[in-house]
């Protein structure tokens, strides 16, 4: 009986270590990450369907001219969802980076149709690709 039960325990300890550490690579801390602005702009062709980054041109989504850093729902003449224009969210890089893995899990209620970039170092990419406009 006992090295039945002592093979169980180590199997399901191997499991929950290795989804642990699945789990962890998932979602490395964002200063762990260093950016690319070149990869990034291949990153944002995702976005370009419904975002440029020129000032004051908004489309399906509203500029992102110098987003990095600015309070969320501010930019003039875009017609917002209240959940984003009343979330009280700064878009610092961090936050960002959060936001865009799963924009709607971040923000329920927003109008961005956007599924989300589930590869961290795209996100990191695209941020640093943002940052630019300023
Ligand atoms: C299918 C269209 C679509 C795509 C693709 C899309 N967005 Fe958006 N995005 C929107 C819309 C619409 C909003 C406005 C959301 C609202 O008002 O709820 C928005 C809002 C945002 C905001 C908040 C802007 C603000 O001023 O508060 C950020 C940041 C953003 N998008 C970044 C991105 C990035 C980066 C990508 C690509 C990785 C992307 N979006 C892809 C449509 C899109």
């Amino acid at each position: 009986m006992f090295p039945a039960k002592a093979i169980t325990l180590v199997t399901t300890v191997g499991a929950l270590l290795s989804g642990a550490s699945a789990w962890a690579q998932a979602a490395p801390p964002f200063r762990s990450l260093k950016g690319n602005p070149a990869a990034g702009e291949k990153v944002f062709a995702q976005c370009r369907a419904c975002h440029v980054t020129d000032k004051g041109v908004n489309r399906v989504g509203p500029s992102l001219h110098g987003i990095v850093g600015r309070k969320a729902g501010t930019v003039p003449g875009y017609n917002y969802s209240t959940a984003n224009k009343n979330s009280g969210v700064t878009w610092t890089p961090e936050v960002l980076y959060v936001y865009l893995e799963n924009p709607r899990k971040f923000m329920p209620g927003t109008k961005m149709a956007f599924a989300g970039l589930r590869n961290p170092q795209q996100r990191a990419d695209v941020i640093a690709y943002l940052q630019q406009f300023r």
